[in-house]
């Protein structure tokens, strides 16, 4: 093992380090700077016929489904088509109604989630078209597809999914990408994505040169026995993420809100003990999410925002992590880099088994 991990002590931190690199390989040939749009062959679907689907549903199991939830805003954001994701374990169950002007993207790393596969056999049986964002080349998910978006992010040994989750996002914008360029985004706003995808792999690297930062910040959330983290609309499926990854490898609770429900209900729970870990875009919403973290402080809640150094936060927070900025559709991929330390570090000074967290396994082929 040492072997494979090198100056790592675990697989999770290597893979989390290995993320500007294996995004690099992700990127490379896939950018189509003369037509601005992303060169997706994988999907076998020419790119005029693109244009037939009227509706984008991605299917995948617990963080492949938070990033499709992610991945669904994009689409909606740059092709402007109505876009959903849902637990692959629930769409099973549930008989869904098939529509064959429907895309379904089915994620998943291993590409051998039992839940996602029979959803992806479902799916087909009723004439449906699904396209994977799948990791592992050759595995069942993959096959049994009509197309797909190979990650190339390397092997991920880590029960607690990182680099591939990233990889997942960035399938995701370039297939948004090549939905709107066959729609109503513009060659001048095909380059502007171009370039942010461009920029992503550096700005990765500069958010994992703050681990000890991060590290920081991790060391007095150790205390805490229950963890809220917050977000709206593009931030939601980060916070979502966020928690997911805490409660994995440091065994604290952790719960995912939308920042406007809190005054629905979750308000009440805030108390010093129970810090709030808000994830703040600079997006349309900054100004309300600002007002939520009002709302938090005022009851003597503490507050850890993962951010973007533009922003005044009205001294609200007791923390923040801020990651440099990429065009406002992409910000959220950045936003989750100082989640997976954040729980890595959090869960090593728990003295937790990072890799290998109780009750889980790294995929779940089983129903
Ligand atoms: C991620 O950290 C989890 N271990 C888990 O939610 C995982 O994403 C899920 O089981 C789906 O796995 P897959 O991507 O291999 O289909």
């Amino acid at each position: 093992v040492q072997a494979q991990i090198g100056e790592h002590d675990t697989f999770m931190h290597k893979e989390i380090h290995e993320q500007p690199e294996s995004l690099r390989r992700m990127l490379s040939g896939r950018l189509d700077d003369r037509f601005a749009t992303a060169r997706l062959d994988g999907l076998q679907i020419e790119a005029r016929e693109l244009r037939k689907f009227k509706r984008v549903k991605a299917i995948g199991c617990g963080s492949a489904y938070y990033i499709g939830q992610l991945g669904a805003s994009m689409i909606e954001d740059l092709a402007r088509i109505p876009a959903d994701a849902e637990a692959a374990s629930e769409f099973r169950y549930r008989n869904p109604i098939i529509e064959p002007d429907t895309l379904y993207v089915a994620v998943s790393q291993s590409g051998e989630t039992a839940d996602t596969l029979f959803a992806v056999n479902e799916i087909q049986r009723k004439g449906g078209t699904v396209v994977g964002l799948v990791n592992v080349v050759g595995s069942s998910i993959a096959r049994a597809c009509d197309g797909g978006i190979y990650l190339h992010a390397g092997p991920e040994v880590s029960v607690a999914s990182t680099k591939v989750l990233t990889h997942m996002g960035v399938g995701f914008a370039l297939l948004a990408l090549a939905l709107g360029r066959v729609r109503d985004l513009s060659f001048t706003e095909g380059k502007r994505i171009l370039d942010g995808l461009r920029n992503l792999p550096d700005q990765v690297a500069e958010i994992i040169a703050k681990e000890d930062e991060i590290a920081s910040v991790a060391k007095e959330l150790t205390h805490a026995q229950s963890l809220f983290f917050i977000g709206r609309v593009r931030g939601y499926p980060v916070a979502r993420e966020g928690a997911q990854k805490l409660k994995e490898i440091s065994y604290l609770h952790a719960e995912a809100y939308q920042a406007s429900e809190l005054k629905h209900g979750p308000l009440a729970l805030i108390i010093p003990a129970m810090p709030t870990v808000a994830i703040i875009p600079d997006d349309e919403l900054v100004d309300r999410n600002i007002g939520a973290l009002h709302e938090i402080t005022a009851r003597k809640g503490k507050v850890v925002a993962i951010t973007h150094s533009e922003i005044d936060l009205e001294g609200t927070e007791v923390a923040r992590i801020d990651v440099p900025r990429n065009e406002v559709e992409l910000d959220p991929l950045l936003l989750t880099i100082p989640l997976q330390l954040l729980a890595y570090h959090v869960a090593t000074a728990l003295g937790r088994d990072i890799d290998r967290p109780r009750n889980l396994a790294k995929s779940v082929t089983v129903e």
